[in-house]
């Protein structure tokens, strides 16, 4: 199996045990939605497309493990190492680009490695794109204009 594959078997499980089915759902169509668009992303900038789509699969795990949202994004990137590291799938190197785009993914209003605003911009693409008929938030305004621009939508 490949490492993609591998991963995805074990965030299944994770997602599994969830006890709300609601959230199990959100749970499942966030993950793999942002990593798919993590790929498309990925492609279009020249980014590495598998360890994009390996930060998407993983950036928002702790909140759902854990059934906690608070500061997430830091403590998820702990969890995305320990995860990375008992599967050893990844290298060094590739566990810390990983990891540092779970940590900042968080902070949109700032601008980061390119690897790590693949991530920010494929998490405002999917809350953006899930249901396009209702009002994008404030916040994600700009990054949704720049990326319709980038994709040749506008
Ligand atoms: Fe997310």
């Amino acid at each position: 199996m490949n490492r993609i594959e591998v991963l995805r078997q074990y965030i299944d499980n994770i997602l599994l045990n969830m006890l709300d089915v609601e959230e199990r759902r959100c749970a499942y169509v966030h993950l793999y939605g942002v990593a798919q668009y993590c790929a498309l992303i990925a492609l279009k900038r020249g980014e590495n497309v598998e360890l994009a789509i390996m930060a998407g699969m993983l950036h928002d795990i702790y909140s759902y493990a854990k059934m906690d949202t608070k500061n997430h994004a830091h403590k998820g990137a702990v969890l995305a190492r320990e995860i990375l590291t008992s599967l050893q799938i990844t290298n060094e190197d590739e566990t810390k680009i990983i990891c540092d785009a779970i940590y900042t993914h968080s902070e949109k209003g700032l601008v980061h490695f390119a690897f790590n605003e693949v991530l920010k911009d494929a998490d405002i693409l999917h809350h953006c794109l899930y249901n396009p008929t209702l009002e994008i938030m404030p916040h994600e305004k700009s990054r949704y204009e720049k990326l319709k621009i980038e994709f040749g939508i506008v």
